[in-house]
């Protein structure tokens, strides 16, 4: 396949979809206090949602899969997704309440509160996920949860990759790991890039990024880039030849809203090495439009 073949590929997100309802304060409330929010509204929620929408914000075709709700409150997340130009057409319904996040953004600071209901919802299954046609896609991330499905998953992109005609068609893996809870270590070998946040490095008794970045490179596979996001101190990431990059935080005039900055990182750098920018490069488009996310309430209107 050309160069421009590859290009009209997509990138695939896999993960939940959640509905956010969040609550704008003006300062955080105590305890059984009974506070008026400046403002409420819906939003879709859930990792893979939200980079997807601003992978397509950035201009790349996009593709969400996940298990979906099938039930009417759950059509304003998925027309959200459509709204923001994601491509949706394999999800798979599920009839389950929407898994629901309460959110307090303390505008004063940005600081984002998270009350997360599950409700049972379905996952994804790898039946579900061989339905593809993988030609279609040129990146697959995978939201770091459902692991042992995920697994599943991944074998059958890397079965897909073993047997493609051409190196362009190979399918670039990427996985981040988030909650310690979510076992992640038949995950971790699998990838190409992977994505570690700081609640995760913390719980493996890493004290910053350069070292979590550092000592996780020993356990990917051979070329992984493996990246960390460290709130406002910026980010670091490292080649799979042991190139150390540190990008500091690129602070915007207020903070309000840091719902979602790390899944804005995710998408801008995943943008960012799909045009070919390297790394370090790469590394400053994430810390600087998860930035201009952190000064702004939501999604809308992101740019590079
Ligand atoms: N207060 C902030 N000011 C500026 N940038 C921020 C701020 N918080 C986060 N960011 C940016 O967003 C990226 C991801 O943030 P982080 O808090 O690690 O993610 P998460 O949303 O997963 O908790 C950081 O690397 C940084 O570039
Ligand atoms: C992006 O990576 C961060 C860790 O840096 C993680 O907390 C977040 O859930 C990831 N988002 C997605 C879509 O995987």
């Amino acid at each position: 396949m050309s160069a421009t073949g590859k290009q009209r590929k997509r990138v695939l997100m896999v993960g939940l979809l959640c509905q956010d309802i969040l609550n704008l304060v003006h300062h955080y409330p105590a305890e059984d206090e009974d506070v008026r929010c400046v403002d409420q509204f819906w939003q879709k929620g859930g990792n893979a949602a939200n980079s997807a929408c601003v992978l397509s914000s950035l201009g790349e075709s996009t593709e969400y899969l996940g298990a979906v709700s099938s039930r009417a409150e759950a059509s304003s997340a998925l027309q959200e997704l459509r709204d923001f130009s994601v491509l949706t057409e394999h999800v798979v319904y599920s009839d389950c309440p929407i898994p629901t996040s309460c959110v307090i953004i303390n505008m004063q600071t940005g600081s984002r509160t998270i009350v997360h209901g599950h409700r049972n919802m379905a996952e994804l299954t790898a039946e579900d996920f061989s339905n593809l046609d993988l030609h279609q896609y040129k990146w697959i991330h995978f939201e770091g949860r459902n692991t042992a499905e995920v697994c599943k998953m991944m074998g059958i992109v890397e079965e897909y990759n073993n047997n493609v005609a051409t190196p362009d068609d190979v399918i670039i893996l990427s996985t981040e790991c988030e909650k310690p809870k979510y076992k992640m270590g038949h995950l971790i070998p699998k990838v190409d890039v992977l994505f570690v946040s700081k609640e995760y490095a913390e719980s493996c008794g890493f004290c910053n990024a350069e070292e979590t970045v550092t000592k996780l490179l020993q356990r990917v596979k051979k070329g992984c880039t493996v990246l960390c996001a460290w709130g406002d101190q910026g980010a670091d990431g490292i080649t799979s030849g042991g190139t150390h990059y540190h990008c500091q935080a690129f602070a915007p005039e207020k903070v309000v809203d840091t719902l979602g900055a790390g899944d804005t990182f995710n998408a801008s750098v995943i943008w960012g090495l799909c045009r070919g920018t390297g790394l370090e490069e790469a590394l400053r488009l994430g810390c600087r439009i998860a930035g201009q996310k952190c000064g702004q309430v939501g999604y809308k209107n992101l740019h590079s």
